[in-house]
């Protein structure tokens, strides 16, 4: 068995990090040969509600749990961190945009960005969950100089299974057998979620979904729509926002970079571009990668149409626009 690493959640008391607790000390994320040491974060005032979620772990009675601290101070959490997970922020609510929350949460990853680069392993693993994802990695990587750019990530694997699940339901086929559906851009409403390059495996076979699908203009119209929107959708029938979807999302998120992407399958998350794609350097864009060893690397070479073009360019601006009303905030 492998030394355990230190594993960091933050918004620990909250609604995602209690569904993707489960799966961590489960070994569904690391695997089933590396014990974990859980750093539950959270702020002063849910430390009694942190205190029943740690009661809840140690009666899961799993083999994997090492030991769980939680703690609502940062130094304490972040200490040797290895993966963090970072869900610490305000959800939206019914009607607002996730940009909406840009003012409230910001702050939140300049402090824990400061953390990481004092405490943090160096190689650690972040993905970031709290809203808006792209623009909080961005903010908490500049506040963490010493940490390697690439370290730093936002969730956009929720938008994909989303697109993979959407697919598959329209196409009557298993979820399984969808691939290489890609997220470009923010999660937000402008995203895009393409099919350009997904496979359908049918019959042993593994085609283009342009091949499989009778009513190509759906691809480019309601289903981009539907992704697009789904988060709000869930928090209009609910009335809070996903959490059992998104806790399932982030296990998967951190589990490819952990372990690696399979053969010829690639995924999407948020990291920060290098100019692929003609995407603005500088900003956390989600884009196609694959993974192996640890590191992963951004798909290149995919023929991008005039209308991906278009959507491309839609949500490249609007995340150079947060990154400018971060700043903005951060300065006052
Ligand atoms: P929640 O309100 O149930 O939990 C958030 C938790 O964060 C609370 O326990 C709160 O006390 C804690 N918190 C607040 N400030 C903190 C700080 N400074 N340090 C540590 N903890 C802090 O919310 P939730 O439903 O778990 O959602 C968390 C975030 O994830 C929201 O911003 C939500 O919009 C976002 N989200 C993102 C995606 C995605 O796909 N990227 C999906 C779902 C939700
Ligand atoms: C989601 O996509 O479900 C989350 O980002 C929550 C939200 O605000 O939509």
């Amino acid at each position: 068995m492998a030394e355990p690493i230190n594993v960091v959640v933050s918004g620990a008391a909250g609604q995602i990090a209690y569904s993707l607790l489960y799966q961590l000390a489960a070994g569904t994320v690391f695997g089933q040969e590396q014990p974990i040491n859980l750093r539950l974060l959270d702020i002063p005032p849910m430390m009694g509600i942190l205190k029943g979620v740690v009661m809840e772990l140690e009666d899961l009675a799993l083999p994997l749990l090492n030991d769980i601290l939680p703690t609502a101070d940062p130094e304490a959490a972040f200490k040797d961190a290895a993966a963090v997970f970072l869900l610490g922020a305000m959800p939206r609510k019914e009607g607002m945009e996730r940009k909406d929350l840009l003012a409230a949460n910001v702050k939140i990853f300049k402090v824990q960005g400061e953390a990481l680069d004092k405490f943090a392993k160096k190689d650690v693993k972040i993905v970031v969950v709290g809203n808006p994802a792209n623009t909080n990695a961005l903010i908490c990587s500049h506040y963490a100089p010493s940490i390697p750019k690439e370290n730093f990530t936002a969730m956009t694997r929720l938008d994909q299974n989303r697109a993979q699940a959407l697919l598959a339901s329209h196409l009557g086929v298993e979820v399984s057998n969808v691939t290489n559906v890609v997220i470009w851009g923010n999660h937000s409403s402008t995203q895009y979620p393409s099919t350009a390059y997904a496979k359908v495996k049918t019959n042993n076979s593994s085609k283009p979904v342009s091949e499989v699908i009778d009513d190509e203009n759906w691809l480019n119209t309601e289903f981009v729509e539907r992704i697009q929107k789904r988060g709000a959708a869930v928090i209009a029938a609910r009335t809070m926002s996903s959490a059992m979807s998104a806790a399932k999302a982030a296990g998967d998120h951190m589990r490819d970079w952990w372990i690696g992407t399979k053969p010829g399958e690639f995924v999407s998350m948020g990291v920060t571009s290098d100019g692929s794609y003609g995407i603005p350097k500088d900003i956390i864009f989600s884009l196609p990668v694959t993974i192996k060893n640890k590191k992963y690397e951004i798909v290149q070479g995919l023929f991008i149409s005039s209308f991906a073009q278009s959507k491309l360019d839609i949500t490249a601006k609007e995340l150079e626009e947060e990154r400018a009303e971060a700043n903005a905030v951060l300065k006052q």
